[in-house]
C-alpha cells in the first residue's frame, strides 16, 4: 500500500519533471530563437469566393535578400506560400493554394508579410502560421482564419405587402444568421411575431440569401434590421417619413477591427405618396 509520504515523493518527482520539462523547452526556444524577432498576426475572416488578405507583420530588415517569408497551414504538408530573396518560391506550395496566394512584394521590405488569398473556400479556415526569418533572427506567429459569407442588408418599403411592411435582404450569408428586427421608438420591442424571415439556398448551394419581412410598421420610426452569425454582423436602418426614406447600412466583422458602413438618402417624394396614406391611418 503507498503511503502519504510515498504519495508525495512520486508527486514531487512528477512536479520536477513537468518543470524540467517546461525549461527544457524554454531554453531550447531561447537558443533557436536567441535572435528572435517580433511577428504579428490579426484574426480576420473572408468572405467566401472573394479575395481575402492574411495580415502579418515584421520588424523590418533594410536587406530584401535576407527575408523568408513562409505562410504554413495547420494540416496541410505543403507550404501556403513562400517568399525569399526578394521573390516568390513556390516549388514547395501545397497544391490547394496553387495560383490563390501572393505577398505584397513592395511591402515587404516595411515589414509587411501579409498574404492575399484569391477566391476564399470554406475550406481555407483554420490556423495558419506566418513564419519570418531576416538578418536578425526568426519569429513568428499564428492567425486563426474563419471562413463564410456575409454581405450588407439593404431595407426597403414592401409596397406589394396588404399591410405597413418593410422588407430586409441581404444576398449572401453563411453560416445561417439570426436576424432579430429592432425599433427607436420602442425600444425593448421583441418583433419576432410579427417578422417573418427565410433563407434560400443560393446556387452554389452553399450561402443563402437572407429575407426577413416586418409587418405592421408605423411611419416616422427609425427600424433595423440586424444580421449575425459567428463571422459579422450587420445592421440595416429605414426611417420612412412623409417626405422621404432614409436608409443606413453597416457591417462589421467580429474579432477584427474591419467595418463598412455604407449610407445612403432618398427624397421619394413620388414613390412615397401612395403609401403615405396607409401609414397615416395609425
Ligand atoms: C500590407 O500591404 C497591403 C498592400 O498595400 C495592405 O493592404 C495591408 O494593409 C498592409 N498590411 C499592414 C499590416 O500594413
Ligand atoms: C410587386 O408586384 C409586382 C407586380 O405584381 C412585381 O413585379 C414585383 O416584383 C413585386 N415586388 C415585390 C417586392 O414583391
Ligand atoms: C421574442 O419572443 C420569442 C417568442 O415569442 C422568443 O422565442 C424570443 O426569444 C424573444 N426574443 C427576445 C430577444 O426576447
Ligand atoms: C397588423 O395589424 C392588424 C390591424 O391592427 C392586425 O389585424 C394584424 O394581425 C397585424 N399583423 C401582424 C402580423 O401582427
Ligand atoms: C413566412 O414566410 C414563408 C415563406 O414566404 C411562408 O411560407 C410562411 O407562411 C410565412 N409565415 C408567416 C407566419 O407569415
Ligand atoms: C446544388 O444542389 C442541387 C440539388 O441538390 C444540385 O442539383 C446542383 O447541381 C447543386 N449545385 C452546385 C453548384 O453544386
Ligand atoms: C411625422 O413627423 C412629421 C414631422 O415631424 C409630423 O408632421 C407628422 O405629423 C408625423 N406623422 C405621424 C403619423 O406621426
Amino acid at each position: 500500500m503507498a503511503s502519504l509520504g510515498q504519495i508525495l515523493f512520486w508527486s514531487i518527482i512528477s512536479i520536477i519533471i513537468i518543470l524540467a520539462g517546461a525549461i527544457a523547452l524554454i531554453i531550447g526556444f531561447g537558443i533557436s530563437g536567441r535572435h528572435s524577432i517580433t511577428v504579428t498576426t490579426v484574426a480576420s475572416a473572408g468572405n467566401i469566393g472573394e479575395d481575402g488578405i492574411l495580415s502579418c507583420t515584421f520588424e523590418p530588415d533594410i536587406k530584401l535578400s535576407d527575408i523568408v517569408i513562409q505562410w504554413l497551414k495547420e494540416g496541410v504538408l505543403g507550404l501556403v506560400h513562400e517568399f525569399k530573396e526578394g521573390k516568390d518560391e513556390l516549388s514547395e506550395q501545397d497544391e490547394m493554394f496553387r495560383g490563390r496566394t501572393a505577398v505584397f512584394a513592395d511591402q515587404v521590405i516595411v515589414g509587411n508579410a501579409s498574404l492575399r488569398l484569391k477566391n476564399v473556400q470554406l475550406t481555407d479556415a483554420g490556423t495558419y502560421k506566418c513564419y519570418i526569418i531576416t538578418s536578425k533572427g526568426k519569429g513568428n506567429a499564428n492567425l486563426e482564419y474563419k471562413t463564410g459569407a456575409f454581405s450588407m442588408p439593404e431595407v426597403n418599403v414592401d409596397y406589394n405587402a396588404s399591410s405597413e411592411t418593410l422588407r430586409c435582404e441581404a444576398p449572401r450569408w453563411f453560416p445561417q444568421p439570426t436576424v432579430v428586427w429592432a425599433s427607436q421608438v420602442d425600444q425593448g420591442a421583441n418583433f419576432s411575431e410579427v417578422s417573418n424571415t427565410s433563407f434560400e439556398l443560393n446556387s452554389e448551394n452553399v450561402t443563402m440569401k437572407v429575407v426577413s419581412v416586418l409587418y405592421n410598421v408605423t411611419i416616422n420610426n427609425t427600424y433595423s434590421c440586424m444580421i449575425e452569425n459567428d463571422i459579422a454582423k450587420a445592421t440595416g436602418d429605414i426611417k420612412v417619413t412623409e417626405s422621404e426614406i432614409k436608409r443606413r447600412s453597416h457591417l462589421q466583422l467580429l474579432n477584427s477591427k474591419a467595418s463598412l458602413c455604407v449610407s445612403s438618402f432618398f427624397a421619394i417624394s413620388w414613390a412615397l405618396l401612395p403609401l403615405s396614406p396607409y401609414l397615416m391611418l395609425k
